[in-house]
């Protein structure tokens, strides 16, 4: 008989998105007078069309591939030129980084889960708490983990404290770690570190010889001109880091799928015996054999979101999800809960009501409101007493969330 890897038995239960699809899916059998009724704020999954321009370009790309004389097979497994040129021209301007150092995937998801394949084991890793459950979930997966506590906290990997006090963003530790994830703006809380925030996370990686993972899938909802974009906008970043981003959020691409990932050629991991070797040819290898690159239309379609009407489209979409999420923080702190996030990413991070956990508020949003919500816990311990609110919905779910919010916390006398 085959023998299975062991870590997957070290996870703790489902994975968070499918567990509330299923406690979702259960209220409605048991209440399906409600199920219309039903609004959906939990997974971060855009409910708008696709802008016009990708659609375009995508209808073209399929037109060439009906056509003998212009059809395409394999394409280039890093990525087609157009789009890696239109990437560092429009995303990485001034940044100095080169098409050659991105490489166009399906998803952000997967490639923060199979970088992994490139390093060692070993590495001392470092996540946040919260965190986004896919960081964890792949080094357990991969063995870089003991077992979970009751909490769920692995041992083996090092947490950083994101609160109320730090404004979710948490600060270097004081030992050494090999491998720090970043996400800004942030999933789950919508904190976004500040330019000199980030700046202390490259000098500690600098002087620790460590790699950050900086997943700015989120980047196109900042608001705020004075926050950094990329972690490439900090001196040294190019020599410590590594950088995801997706057209998911703010292309409308959750269905469609591309992402992409940059890998500065001056990246360098080493060999047990201290050999440096750079990141990007180890994630080149990993990509030419195991992808064969996304969809010829796709990226099509995704180099359309750089076109001029492309990005006056993607930029109706932002302000619509950001006029969401505006609407929700409101309604949160009129009703007096604590509420962060919401201001530069399209997620709302709220308090529970004292004594009530994360599950607890899911429960009664869901049973009293008809509001789908992700509880705080799910995205690890320090979660707790939280719950997110995505702003991915169409104005009239938004304000009929707003609304039951509202009567959810009648004011006292
Ligand atoms: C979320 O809701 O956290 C996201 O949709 C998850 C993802 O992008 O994979």
């Amino acid at each position: 008989m085959a023998y299975i890897n062991e870590n997957f038995l070290k996870l703790k239960a489902g994975y968070l998105f499918p567990e509330i699809a299923r406690r979702v899916s259960s209220f409605q059998q048991q209440n399906p007078g409600q199920a219309a009724r039903l609004i959906r704020c939990g997974i971060g999954d855009v409910t708008e069309a696709l802008p016009a321009a990708a659609i375009k370009a995508m209808h073209e790309g399929v037109d060439e591939l009906a056509d003998r004389s212009t059809f395409k097979g394999y394409g280039p497994e890093q990525g087609y030129a157009f789009l890696r040129e239109a990437i560092a021209d429009n995303q990485y301007a001034g940044l100095g980084i080169a098409a050659d150092e991105i490489f166009i995937s399906d998803g952000s998801k997967c490639d923060t889960g199979n970088i992994l394949d490139i390093f060692g084991k070993g590495n001392r890793i470092a996540i946040t708490d919260p965190v986004y459950p896919v960081y964890v979930d792949t080094n357990v997966m991969a063995g870089n983990t003991g077992e979970a506590d009751e909490s769920g906290a692995y041992s083996g990997l090092t947490y950083l404290p994101c609160n109320a006090s730090n404004g979710f963003v948490a600060v270097p530790p004081v030992e050494k770690v090999d491998i720090i994830y970043l996400c800004f703006p942030n999933n789950p809380t919508g904190a976004v570190a500040s330019r000199e925030q980030l700046t202390a996370w490259v000098n500690y990686a600098l002087a620790n010889d460590s790699i950050i993972l900086f997943d700015s899938a989120y980047e196109a909802f900042i608001q705020d001109e004075n926050l950094p974009r990329s972690i490439f906008e900090i001196p040294g970043a190019h020599r410590c880091a590594m950088e995801f981003r997706s057209f998911s959020k703010h292309g409308g691409f959750t269905g469609v799928r591309c992402a992409y990932t940059v890998i500065p050629k001056a990246l360098v991991g080493c060999t047990s015996e201290g050999e440096k070797i750079p990141l990007h040819q180890l994630w080149s290898r990993r990509h030419s054999t195991k992808f064969n690159g996304a969809s010829y239309p796709v990226q099509k379609a995704a180099a359309a979101l750089f076109t001029s009407e492309g990005k006056q489209q993607v930029a109706e979409l932002i302000t619509h999800y950001m006029g969401n999420a505006a609407l929700l923080r409101e309604a949160c702190l009129g009703v007096g809960l604590p509420v962060y996030g919401g201001e530069n990413a399209p997620y709302v991070w709220v308090g529970c009501p004292p004594g009530t956990s994360s599950w607890e508020m899911f429960d009664k949003m869901l049973q009293q409101a008809l509001v789908v919500i992700t509880p705080g816990s799910g995205f690890g311990a320090g979660g707790e007493g939280w719950f997110r609110i995505s702003a991915f919905n169409s104005r009239s779910n938004v304000e009929e969330v707003c609304r039951r919010i509202t009567a959810m916390f009648p004011p006292h006398d």
